[in-house]
């Protein structure tokens, strides 16, 4: 490939440097990665003054302050609210509801007499006035900027000093020094730097949004999400109304926690009981229908799990997995052959989470097989009853964790039979309140239904 004069080759993924152009990276060993772009000048460099090592007992362990968003499910997943001096990286779909999101955040701020500014490089400000006023009332804390400079927008914020600064779409960024169009590997790397060094010198939090690939990760070099401290992903289904917001890396809590919102005429609205939403409309006498307890960071949540079996016309098997693995739901149906001696080879299986929802937890496990068996035998579990437990290879019903919160949920929720496996039975502090059924193989509990 003929090289132009003054260009390098940027891995897409891991923003890898080379002068020629490779078919694989050495850097993170993917195929066909490498792009053309024209190199960085590379200034002056700055005289550094000599950092000092230090010892454990000179850090000063003030408390962190954070700052409180407005809404509790973003602070839970932010880890309990917003640290100055933090870059958030918000990443999702088209048409998600990202900048609504930030909009939102920032009325929040703007209301408990926080300066916060918004900078957009997608839209007019028109148009974010029209998205303000389905959101409600501002005051005058709030400042826009449609801009996507990266110099002017660090003398706006020198200018401003704000607490936060929303960029909404890394992508659309530029700094004049990179000559590459906005968006590309370079410049996206070169931003980041730009906005991590105003955020750490100045103590200014600042959310990036960043759009998302047809695979699913943020748009840009890998890079990125290792600059930012937390990266946050926004998704959902495009049909149902509500968003889920999860943590996927958190430099000031933890990963696992997640976030649900719905999408209202007047913004995003929180839902503070997931399990409520997730379980309306479920069908209650039907057979193939199993309702299970999942945790999601410090939160339980109940959730639906279909399963519908079917024999099959043709010589393979079809078999699919809506919102959950794929693997995991062969695995289980290789189980309940093998170990129970259901005849399931000549069957076609669906298994969905209601919702379109996507979790991996093994939690699930055991409600799978009896949402499976229940459509085999097409008896159907009693609609007050939730399970929950880990399947082993050896058809054993495993221990999960914090089995007691999930139970609560269930009583909470007006569940009054809950079945767990053995283990976690045996550990429950309290009992009260449900009746509950432990299990020690895939066999008693299939007994159930
Ligand atoms: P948006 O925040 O523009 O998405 P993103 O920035 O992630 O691309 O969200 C746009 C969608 O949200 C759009 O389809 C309209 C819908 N929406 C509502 O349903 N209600 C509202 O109050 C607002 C502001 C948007
Ligand atoms: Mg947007």
């Amino acid at each position: 490939m003929a090289k132009a004069k003054g260009s390098m080759f940027f891995c897409k993924e891991c923003g890898y440097e080379s002068a020629k152009w490779m078919g694989q990276c050495p850097g993170c060993k993917e195929w066909n990665t490498f792009v053309e772009e024209p190199a960085i000048k590379k200034g002056n460099k700055i005289q550094r003054v000599s950092a000092q090592a230090t010892t454990l007992a000179n850090i000063s362990m003030a408390q962190e302050e954070r700052i409180s968003t407005g809404m509790e499910e973003l602070d839970r997943v932010l880890g309990g609210g917003i640290i100055s001096g933090s870059l958030v990286l918000v990443g999702g779909d088209p048409g998600i509801g990202k900048s609504t999101l930030l909009l939102q955040v920032c009325r929040n701020l703007s209301l408990l007499q926080k300066r916060v500014l918004y900078i957009s490089g997608e839209e007019s400000l028109k148009q974010i006035k029209l998205r303000a006023m389905r959101i409600g009332e501002f005051n005058d804390n709030l400042l826009l900027l449609c801009e996507t400079n990266l110099d002017t927008i660090e003398k706006t914020i020198k200018e401003v000093s704000p607490d936060v600064v929303m960029i909404d779409s890394i992508q659309t960024m530029y700094r004049e020094e990179v000559s590459s169009a906005p968006g590309s590997v370079s410049q996206v790397r070169e931003s980041t730097n730009v906005l991590m060094q105003i955020a750490k010198g100045m103590g200014i939090s600042i959310f990036i949004v960043g759009h998302v690939t047809k695979e699913g990760v943020v748009a840009g070099p890998r890079v990125l999400e290792h600059m930012v401290d937390t990266v946050l992903y926004f998704e959902g289904d495009r049909h149902a109304s509500y968003r889920i917001l999860r943590g996927v890396k958190n430099r000031f809590g933890s990963t696992n926690e997640m976030g649900v919102f719905e999408m209202r005429e007047s913004g995003l609205c929180e839902v503070k009981n997931p399990s409520e939403f997730m379980l309306d409309g479920r069908p209650e006498d039907a057979s193939g229908s199993v309702v299970a307890c999942s945790m999601e960071g410090t939160r339980p949540m109940l959730l639906e799990i279909q399963a519908l079996i079917c024999r099959t016309n043709f010589g393979m098997p079809r078999r699919t997995a809506n919102g959950t693995d794929y693997n995991r739901v062969n695995l289980l149906m290789a189980v309940l052959e093998k170990r129970v001696g259901l005849s399931l080879s000549d069957c076609d299986a669906y298994v969905n989470l209601a919702g379109g929802i996507k979790i991996n937890e093994p939690a699930l496990d055991l409600a799978i097989v009896m949402a499976i068996v229940s459509s085999y035998k097409n008896r159907n579990l009693d609609a007050k009853t939730i399970c929950f437990g880990e399947v082993g290879l050896s058809g054993e019903v495993r221990g999960v964790s914090q089995a007691q919160l999930r139970v609560q949920e269930a009583i909470k929720l007006g569940f009054d039979t809950c079945i767990l496996p053995q283990v976690s039975l045996d550990s429950l502090q309290s009992k009260k309140g449900i009746k509950l059924i432990g299990v020690g193989n895939v066999k008693e509990a299939i007994m159930l239904i």
